[in-house]
Order: structure tokens, then C-alpha cells, then sequence
């Protein structure tokens, strides 16, 4: 696997300039220059792949209630734009095939996270892994990652291909057993926390040898910091502001 994951990757799209995990912020990355977003997958309840992050619909749209309890009919009526700011009223929840026709139309590479509910690690992987299988076929710019192992155990048997991630979170969050799940799992990067993780958490993970990636990196303090231990990759909100503060390695 000799892909090459760019320095920059901006963050549910944008999510400093537009709602987050929607096509608005997918749009604005792309005028801002990134190479690459990272997007949140979770299943409705009639099984349909969409992008959203949460659990719950109540900070970003204008309802309330469980993701997985609401069909993609439902979801759609709903505005996942106007919390964010009047000009994105009437955004609508994306699914992940209209995702991914504005990352082809953009020629953007993607970081697919699978984000599943409860008790659906596996389904929602399967049905993801699914639809992308037929409509994705650039195997150098995507990477799928999870903080589920079960997910990602599916990545690794349905899309072999495809680099895929552990997300191991940092500081007294780290993912306890992490090392052995990177090694059985054959992952391909880490996805860490990069405001949480200590100096020396991030120095043993180095130790796997694996490309880190660092979430979600707004800061330019931050950034220099993580960037003079060696991290290249970075996912951040405010990809202009990182844009200016980070060295670029070629
Ligand atoms: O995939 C990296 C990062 O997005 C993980 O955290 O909660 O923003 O999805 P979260
Ligand atoms: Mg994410």
C-alpha cells in the first residue's frame, strides 16, 4: 500500500466556513485548495448510507431525535444547514452517493469515517463498503477509518484494496489495547487525537511505524507542535489556517 495521505485533510468538509458533513462544506473545501475531506458515515433506519456525525439530529439540523430511528425520507425534510448560518437554509443531509459525486466533480480524495450507531458497527460498514465499492474506484485517494474495530475488521475484508485507519483517540481517551488492533487489523494509518495524545503516547505510536493523523487541528500553535514531532498529516476545520502555518513536505 504506498499511498500517500496529503498533509492537509479538511475536517466533516469545512467545518469552520460551512455546516459540517454537508455538500456546502464538501464545495468550500475544495475552493479552499485542500486535496482531501474527511466525512462522517452513519446508516438510517431504512439502511441508507448517509453523512452525519452525530447520533442525535438536534445540534446540527432543525430536529431532534436518533439518526437511526429516522428513514432517509424523513431525514431529507429536514435543514441541516440553518444552525450554521442563514445563507445554508434549506442544506440538506447528504447521502453518501450524492457525497461522493460532488467529491468526483471537485476532485477531491476523501477519508471516509465510519461512524456507526450502536449495535450497527458492522451493518453500517457492510452497506457503506457496499455502495462504495461501485461507485468509487481511485484507490490512491481514499482511506476508510473508524474508532469501531469491528468496522474496520469489515474494511479490511470487503475493501482490501483501500488503506484503511484505526482511530485510537489520545490522552486518557487512547484506545487501551490499540497496538494489537493496528497489527491484527493490518491498518494501514492511525487517526489519533492530536490535542489529547501526550508527547510520549505519540512517540509509541510512532514506534508502529504506521503514517499518523492527527484530529482535529485548529490551532497553529498546535500544528507547529505536532508537525516538529514528526506528524505530517492533519485534520483540521480551517484548512487556510494550517495552510499557512505548516511547513509543506513534498
Ligand atoms: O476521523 C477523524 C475525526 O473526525 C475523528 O473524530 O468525532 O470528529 O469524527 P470526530
Ligand atoms: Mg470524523
Amino acid at each position: 500500500m504506498s499511498i500517500k495521505f496529503p498533509q492537509i485533510i479538511g475536517h466533516r468538509g469545512c467545518a469552520a466556513y460551512a455546516p459540517e458533513n454537508t455538500l456546502p462544506s464538501i464545495y468550500t473545501a475544495a475552493d479552499m485548495g485542500v486535496d482531501w475531506v474527511e466525512l462522517d458515515i452513519k446508516l438510517t433506519k431504512d439502511q441508507v448510507p448517509v453523512i452525519f456525525h452525530d447520533e442525535t439530529l438536534d445540534r446540527t439540523t432543525d430536529s431532534t431525535g436518533f439518526v437511526k430511528d429516522h428513514t432517509l425520507a424523513e431525514l431529507k425534510e429536514l435543514d441541516a444547514g440553518l444552525w450554521f448560518g442563514e445563507s445554508f437554509f434549506d442544506t440538506r443531509i447528504p447521502t453518501l452517493e450524492q457525497a461522493v459525486d460532488a467529491l468526483i466533480e471537485c476532485e477531491l480524495g476523501v477519508n471516509f469515517e465510519i461512524k456507526p450507531c450502536e449495535g450497527r458497527e458492522r451493518e453500517t460498514a457492510e452497506v457503506a463498503l457496499d455502495m462504495l465499492s461501485q461507485i468509487w474506484d481511485d484507490h490512491n485517494k481514499i482511506l476508510i477509518s473508524s474508532f469501531s474495530p469491528e468496522s474496520v475488521e469489515v474494511t479490511a475484508e470487503m475493501a482490501h484494496g483501500w488503506a484503511r485507519a484505526l482511530c485510537v483517540g489520545g490522552g486518557d481517551e487512547l484506545l487501551e489495547n490499540w497496538a494489537e488492533l493496528a497489527k491484527a487489523l493490518e491498518v494501514n494509518a492511525l487517526s489519533f487525537d492530536g490535542n489529547a495524545a501526550t508527547q510520549e503516547q505519540i512517540m509509541l505510536m510512532q514506534e508502529a511505524g504506521l503514517p499518523m493523523l492527527a484530529y482535529t487541528i485548529n490551532d497553529e500553535e498546535q500544528a507547529r507542535a505536532l508537525q516538529s514531532l514528526g506528524i505530517r498529516s492533519f485534520f483540521t476545520d480551517s484548512p487556510d489556517i494550517l495552510q499557512d502555518v505548516l511547513f509543506m513536505v513534498h
